[in-house]
């Protein structure tokens, strides 16, 4: 049978240095990080990001984050604090970004920053992308690996699934292990929250031992993520419901949650972490079950269980 896969492979050595091939060659890679897959480019290339841009239809005035291998290598391109250093300290690697000023010497891509004079950073865990980061010399950034709007991969099928043969690699680091996109901080000033994730309020305030906001509806919009219908999978998404209509797939979570064809339970052990993991798979799965909206049962709003509650509201458009 024929492997339409073509682009999916295997992290291996030999794999690695031709990613790092096709990366230094101003291209594009499909790259696993513990919270879903991103869409990677040398973030020093204008021309790299460009095609971040173009392939993920993504507007112009949205900045992308840039994953970095080190603290050492981060401190080239931006302006250090005591916040930052905490949360380093507690997190990272991690899903965690931080936004910070932009250094004015900094070799990021004007582009990938959208003219801002700050820049969101990250180092992730995924063994695989750190791999990948430690034969470079350059960070990456790297988007979420869907196209704008749209449900964020935690597999490589799922970035296959959104740009088929488009990028000449992906690369195969299984399911993400957190399955939501990271934490944002900002810290170029009072810290705040600007995308709940699996680093929660309660866990920074406790690092940081002092009481932080979750940005809710900001004037100037900071991470357009925060913006109206994102991470959508195409089909209407209704909250807080009991049941499901005709045509229609119900989304529940934990142990009463009854068993049905179009039943779909993100946790039958009611673990939020677990629902978390689940959720953008199971809605890809419901989509491509052709059901023609999803209904979601209630959520509790506690640990991740916020975040998931984020992501849903913005697919549902609220
Ligand atoms: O988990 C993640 O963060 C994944 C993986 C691949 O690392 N990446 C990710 O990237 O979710 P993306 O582009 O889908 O979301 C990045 C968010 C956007 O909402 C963007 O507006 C915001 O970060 N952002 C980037 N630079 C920023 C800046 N300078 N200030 C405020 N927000 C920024
Ligand atoms: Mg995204």
């Amino acid at each position: 049978m024929k492997n339409i896969y073509l682009n999916i492979y295997r992290p291996n050595y030999i794999n690695l240095k031709k990613v790092k091939k096709c990366i230094e060659n101003n291209n594009v890679i499909g790259l696993p990080t513990e919270t879903v897959y991103g869409l990677a480019g040398n973030a020093y290339s204008d021309k790299s990001v460009k095609k971040i841009f173009n392939l993920k239809r993504r507007p112009l005035f949205n900045p992308l984050i840039i994953h970095f291998k080190n603290l050492n290598d981060l401190k080239n391109d931006v302006i250090l604090n005591t916040n930052f250093r905490k949360l380093y300290d507690a997190f990272c690697p991690g899903p965690i970004t931080f936004v910070l000023k932009k250094k004015k010497k900094s070799r990021i891509s004007i582009i990938a920053t959208a003219g801002k004079k700050t820049v969101a950073v990250r180092v992730p865990k995924h063994r695989v992308a750190r791999n990948l980061l430690d034969i470079l010399k350059f960070p990456l950034a790297a988007p979420s690996a869907n196209i704008s709007s749209k449900l964020s991969p935690t597999s490589a099928k799922d970035v296959f699934e959104e740009f088929g043969n488009k990028i000449k690699f992906i690369l195969d680091g299984g399911q993400c292990k957190i399955g939501l996109e990271s934490t944002i901080v900002d810290l170029t000033g009072k810290p705040s929250i600007l995308r709940p994730g699996s680093v929660t309020l309660k866990k920074i305030q406790k690092v940081l031992k002092k009481k932080i906001k979750i940005k809710k509806n900001p004037k100037k919009i900071k991470a357009p993520g925060q913006s109206k219908l994102h991470y959508s999978p195409g089909i209407p998404v209704k909250l807080n419901r009991k049941n499901a209509k005709k045509n229609q797939a119900l989304i529940g979570f934990g142990k009463k949650f009854k068993v049905g064809k179009n039943y779909f339970n993100l946790s039958k052990k009611g673990n939020l972490k677990e629902a978390a993991n689940n959720l953008y798979k199971t809605m890809r799965e419901v989509k491509k079950k052709k059901f023609k909206s999803i209904a979601v049962i209630k959520i509790p709003n506690k640990g991740i269980g916020y975040a998931i509650n984020d992501r849903l509201k913005k697919a549902s458009n609220k």
